[in-house]
């Protein structure tokens, strides 16, 4: 008998909740029933970007973000289920990422934080709720970062071509696949994917986004800008390594920025970050082996200019979406903690070591058990939520 599963995914973007639901069978085979985005409301995107900082009352400030997203993500969660004409005794589990808050994996005391209630997930859906994936990947020496290689080859694997997946979030990682099994796979995060677009973004058009990279595409690329964001240590440090909002913000931006006389034009700094993004991916997939056909995923697949500047980079490399391969790319993410969750619950490893650097595979995340009534009425958010 098939399985369902339920992923829960919110990036750095802090933009939106994904949720997918799926069936796994006896063969493992994985099935995506339905997907769909719960976008945040505006005063928890403020709230989380927020907490990028230390700052006053910070334990009250993140407790309040926990239980809010508790709320939102069970939301999502039922949102889900109703989409799919099922009902929440049917779903297994629920994977949930949550919402990072702070990510240091490499400086003391070493943790990465991720709020989002799963109490409150399990107690509002009544679905066994499996969350706090990274901590366990980070108690074995690992990163804790990124997890979703895992899940890319499983079901992104080809036996014979050597394939690479391309996530732009808020942060980008990438996902080197081997076309033999004997071969590890690989991949670590590559740097900003769409943070620092946004950031920028957000500052001077007062959108969140760029959509459809329009105001990049307005710009031209500053060499000399470009040359000195690409020489900070990340880029060229060695894997494994993961990083997060609270490394490449406008901080980071405006300290590259000050050395730049006259001060350029914003639309140029969009474009020359624009580049920046797709030109650490590429360095990072030159650097991990030889690739013939990269699938990209994530927010950042909507972008044109990321599109036109990875094909660009990597030519004569084709560059698809992970669509081509099935999944739409929005739902990536999300589809990769539902199976996460089936991973615990069925006391299999969730990590690969060769990715995170820990010293072993190891059953990731910790179980908040469901089977009570759900506290939420399903019926409220047939419509999205
Ligand atoms: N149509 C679009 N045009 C340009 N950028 C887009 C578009 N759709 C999504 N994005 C980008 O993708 C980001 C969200 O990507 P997502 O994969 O959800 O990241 P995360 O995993 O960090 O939440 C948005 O903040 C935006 O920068
Ligand atoms: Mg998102």
């Amino acid at each position: 008998m098939p399985e369902h599963y339920i992923g829960l995914m919110s990036g750095t973007s802090a933009d939106s909740i994904d949720a997918a639901l799926v069936s796994i069978g006896d063969d493992g085979d994985l099935d995506l029933l339905a997907w769909h985005e719960h976008p945040y409301p505006d005063d928890i995107k403020a709230a989380v970007r927020a907490l990028a900082v230390s700052g006053a009352d910070e334990i009250k400030r993140v407790m309040a973000v926990d239980q809010a997203l508790g709320a939102q993500f069970a939301a999502a969660a039922l949102a889900v289920v109703t989409q799919a004409e099922l009902k929440p005794h049917q779903i297994e589990a629920i994977g949930s990422h949550g919402q990072t808050v702070r990510h240091q994996p490499n400086q003391a005391p070493r943790f990465s934080l991720q709020v989002g209630s799963p109490a409150m997930i399990a107690e509002c859906t009544g679905i066994t709720t499996v969350a706090d994936f990274r901590t366990r990947d980070m108690a074995a020496g690992g990163q804790g970062a990124p997890l979703v290689p895992a899940f890319h080859e499983t079901v992104f694997r080809h036996d014979g071509r050597n394939r690479a997946i391309v996530n732009v979030g808020g942060i980008a990682n990438v996902t080197w696949l081997p076309g033999v099994p004997q071969q590890p796979t690989l991949g670590f995060d590559t740097g900003p994917g769409n943070t620092l677009l946004d950031a920028w973004c957000r500052r001077h058009t007062g959108q969140h986004y760029d959509h459809g990279g329009a105001w990049a595409a307005s710009g031209e690329v500053l060499p000399a800008l470009l040359a000195t964001l690409l020489a900070d240590a990340y880029f060229g440090s060695a894997a494994p390594k993961s990083t997060g909002f609270e490394y490449f913000n406008l901080a980071w931006l405006e300290n590259a920025l000050t050395a730049v006389t006259p001060a350029p034009a914003p639309q140029d700094v969009q474009a020359t970050l624009a580049a920046l993004t797709t030109t650490s991916i590429a360095q990072s997939l030159q650097a991990l082996g030889q690739v013939d056909e990269i699938y990209v995923c994530g927010g950042g697949a909507h972008n044109p200019v990321l599109m036109t500047g990875l094909r660009a980079a990597l030519a004569p490399v084709s560059v698809a979406t992970t669509q081509d391969l099935g999944v739409p790319p929005d739902a990536v993410e999300a589809c990769a903690f539902a199976w996460l969750a089936f991973r615990t619950l069925h006391r299999l490893p969730g990590n690969l070591p060769s990715v995170t650097g820990a010293a072993q595979a190891v059953i990731l995340g910790a179980i908040w058990p469901g089977g009570t009534a759900p506290v939420m009425d399903v019926e409220d958010f047939s419509d999205g939520g």
